[in-house]
């Protein structure tokens, strides 16, 4: 549905983007993850059109950014990562004055911003000053305008930046809702967990270039990380892990304070492996954790570096 092919931007000596392509599908929620100026709000105001690109092509549904600026920006919504409100309407008022900026007037305005207040959760405070308005809500709102002309695709740029993790909560809600309801989204973010959280396809940007991009699955085992498999049981474990030891598809088997634990890359493949022949050691499971590889471990896997503390790590 949007492709994007082969950008690259410079600014002076600068690559701040280098032959970054990727593909967006219609419904998909599509993570764009990187650290601090790794090139993810350059690449997205090329697609928004607002920088064009040294190189490359943006497209969607087939047609072109170059030929056709007009269709895509109709159906390509931005949250920019600044917010950009007037503070001293209110958030009806604002709603009304950007969609009468994209030409939206009359009984569809009405309705748009009727929508983007409920989407948003913003009903009840319609009619409150901006400036009066938490971190959190300014931030919705700021989501909302993004939405007024109703998009195909919208673009969110480090939503979450800056706010308490509440209101960051309300705000992934916000945005998984709106997926629901069948807008694609572009979602751009410094943290892995909200890209777990939201997303089932993303690209990891880093120095300008997509290191990774699939699903998310795909770019969690790209890693090479496993998941570890603990599972409780009571009994003498040595015989069955003596047994799984044998079985080269699984890593590092123990017993674990009487837990068996063991790594694999096919989690549900080695719990099922494994509760067999506990029952063949006349062993009965009483607790099953599984714990995936993350993208934490995808990224300094990639790049031998840290990303950045997670949002519970920041806060904790
Ligand atoms: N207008 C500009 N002029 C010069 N350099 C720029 C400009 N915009 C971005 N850059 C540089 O390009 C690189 C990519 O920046 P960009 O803002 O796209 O990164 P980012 O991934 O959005 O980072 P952040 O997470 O901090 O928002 C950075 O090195 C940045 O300093
Ligand atoms: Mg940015």
């Amino acid at each position: 549905m949007l492709e994007v092919k082969h950008l690259a931007k410079h600014f002076g000596e600068k690559a701040a983007v280098k032959n970054v392509s990727f593909q967006v599908n219609q419904g998909d929620a599509f993570g764009l993850l990187g650290p601090n100026g790794a090139g993810k709000s350059t690449t997205i105001s090329m697609i928004t059109g607002l920088l064009s690109p040294d190189e490359g092509e943006i497209s969607m549904h087939g047609k072109t950014m170059r030929k056709h600026p007009k269709f895509l920006k109709q159906r390509i919504g931005l949250v920019p990562q600044t917010i950009a409100l007037y503070d001293m309407m209110n958030a009806r008022e604002n709603l009304e004055f950007w969609g009468t900026v994209y030409g939206i007037t009359g009984s569809a305005l009405k309705d748009n911003v009727n929508w983007c207040l409920q989407v948003a959760g913003l009903e009840d405070n319609s009619k409150q000053l901006v400036k009066k308005y938490s971190g959190g809500m300014q931030r919705r709102l700021n989501i909302a305008v993004g939405m007024i002309h109703r998009p195909e695709v919208l673009i969110m740029d480090e939503p979450t930046v800056g706010i308490d993790p509440q209101s960051r909560n309300h705000i992934l809600e916000t945005v998984k809702n709106l997926n629901r309801q069948g807008v694609t989204i572009i979602y751009t973010s410094h943290y892995m967990e909200e890209v777990q959280f939201l997303c089932e396809r993303l690209a990891i940007m880093d120095h300008g270039q997509v290191i990774a991009y699939g699903d998310l699955n795909d770019v969690r085992q790209l890693a090479g990380t496993l998941a570890t498999i603990t599972i409780d049981t009571q009994g003498d474990l040595t015989a069955l892990v003596a047994e799984l030891q044998q079985d080269l598809s699984l890593k590092q088997v123990q017993n674990k304070e009487g837990a068996l634990v063991m790594q694999s890359t096919n989690a549900a493949s080695a719990v099922s492996k494994a509760v067999l022949a506990m029952s063949r050691h006349g062993l009965q499971p009483t607790k099953i954790n599984v714990e995936e590889p993350n993208l934490e471990s995808a990224f300094l896997h990639l790049t031998g570096r840290q990303l950045r503390d997670g949002w519970d790590g920041a806060s904790a």
